[in-house]
Parts: structure tokens; C-alpha cells; sequence
């Protein structure tokens, strides 16, 4: 087994995990100082192209931008987002993770949802590549509105037996998105391997969030969001400042003239 994923293995009830997103590799040499995951998500989708959806991004997408996110990722474990559509049968699930493993070194990948996709999953494990979960809200099929999930019988009891399903079927990790405190408590409990939290409570044993959005570089009121920095104005300073010194002819000084 990978030894990145070991130790996050062994983190489980003991101290919690940190996942970060990236698209790139100057994001990604700053979260690698304090991440164990770094995800290269398809939220890319909606946070750098102003897609609506994560349906229109492509595996070409992803692969790009993992390439960059490599360049600055050395001791976090590097995962990737399987895009909409790239792993509707095994077949096309084990040739698009083994272009993804290939093309961007990465060290791992993940698939949205559970029974419908256990096939999928068996294959890729059965051939050395490790797979992280994710239950809960699933934006690439989600329809309409961010809503929470767990809060009907059906719901909660799928989402149980799911997590149990891809557990057995051996992902090392899950993420739950969007689930109601007491079932991803209880999901958490109930399983030997971590649960990663976005919007579902302090109870995961880890936590992730889109870099872009924690630090105010991307702009939403999602109710998971909480704004740590606000980026933007920072950026925004030292623009104002370039621009000013170009027009009063400050800069370029002979410091910075050939
Ligand atoms: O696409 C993404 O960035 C994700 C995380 C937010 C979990 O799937």
C-alpha cells in the first residue's frame, strides 16, 4: 500500500486530516505545508471556467491541470477528480484512471457515488489504483438546488449501506458532502477507514474545502464556506500599486531595466 496512505489510515480517531484543493502548481506548494490530501477537483468546473456545473469539464481539464498541481505537491498524497461521464462502465473507468495515473503522477483518484459505481471501484483497486469515495450531495449528477442529504429514512439508509459498500470494496478514504450532522457522525463511526467532511460536521475525521473559496479568491455564500482571508484584497494592492507606479513612471527604475 502507498505509504502516503497509510499514515492517513493511521490518522483515523486519532488526529484529523486535512484536504485541500488545487489547480495549480503555486496553490498547491502552499497547501502541501499543511495538507495530507490535495485534491485536484473538478469544482475547477464552476470556480475557474464559470461553468454552472462540473458536467462540462473534461478529462483533458483535469489532466492539465494536475500536470501543474504536481509540480508543487511533494509530501501530501495527490488525488484526482474522475470528471462526469469518464467512468460510466468499467471499461472506460480503467482506461481513464490509468490516462489520469499516467499523464499526472498522481496518486490516487476519486469517483462520485456508491452501488451504482462498486463495479468501477472493484476493477480499479483490483489494478493498483487507489480510489477515494464521495457520498453525500454528488455536484456532477446533482440536480437543482445545494441541498443536504440524510434527511429522509431512504436517504440515511443508503447512504449507510453505501459507505459500508465502498469500504468493503476498499476505497482508503470518503468523502461526505453535504450530510446531515448525526448520519455523518454515525458514517464515521461505523467505519474503519476516514471520512472526510465538507458541510457535514465537526464529526468527520477530516475536513476539506475548495482553497479558492477559504480564502476569498472565489466568490460564493455557500453555507459550508467559511471565508478564512480575504485574498482578493490582498491581490488587489499590490495591482493598484503596479498600475500606479507604471503611469507616474516610477517603474520600471534602471534596478528593474536592462
Ligand atoms: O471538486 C471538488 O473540489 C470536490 C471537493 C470539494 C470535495 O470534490
Amino acid at each position: 500500500m502507498n505509504k502516503k496512505i497509510k499514515k492517513i489510515l493511521k490518522k483515523k480517531k486519532k488526529s484529523k486530516i486535512i484536504c485541500l484543493t488545487s489547480y495549480s502548481k503555486n496553490i498547491a506548494e502552499e497547501a502541501d505545508k499543511y495538507a495530507d490530501i490535495i485534491l485536484v477537483g473538478d469544482s475547477l468546473g464552476s470556480v475557474l471556467y464559470n461553468h454552472d456545473t462540473t458536467k462540462k469539464v473534461t478529462l483533458t481539464n483535469m489532466i492539465d491541470h494536475s500536470k501543474s498541481v504536481r509540480l508543487g505537491v511533494k509530501k501530501s498524497l495527490m488525488v484526482v477528480d474522475m470528471p462526469y461521464q469518464t467512468y460510466n462502465s468499467t471499461k472506460t473507468a480503467f482506461k481513464n484512471a490509468k490516462k489520469i495515473m499516467k499523464e499526472t503522477k498522481c496518486d490516487a483518484v476519486k469517483l462520485e457515488g456508491g452501488k451504482k459505481i462498486v463495479n468501477q471501484i472493484k476493477l480499479l483497486i483490483k489494478n493498483k489504483i487507489p480510489v477515494m469515495g464521495h457520498l453525500g450531495l454528488l455536484p456532477q449528477t446533482n440536480k437543482g438546488k445545494f441541498k443536504s442529504k440524510g434527511k429522509t429514512a431512504k436517504e440515511i439508509k443508503q447512504l449507510i449501506s453505501d459507505a459500508l459498500l465502498l469500504q468493503k470494496n476498499g476505497v482508503f478514504a470518503i468523502v461526505l458532502e453535504c450530510i446531515k450532522t448525526p448520519i455523518a457522525k454515525q458514517i464515521t463511526k461505523n467505519l474503519s477507514i476516514p471520512t472526510i467532511g465538507i458541510g457535514s460536521s465537526v464529526h468527520c475525521d477530516g475536513q476539506v474545502l475548495v482553497t479558492d473559496d477559504l480564502l476569498g479568491l472565489n466568490q460564493t455564500n455557500i453555507k459550508f464556506v467559511k471565508k478564512f482571508l480575504n485574498v482578493k484584497k490582498y491581490i488587489n494592492i499590490g495591482l493598484r500599486k503596479f498600475a500606479s507606479q507604471v503611469k507616474s513612471k516610477k517603474f520600471p527604475t534602471k534596478k528593474y531595466s536592462y
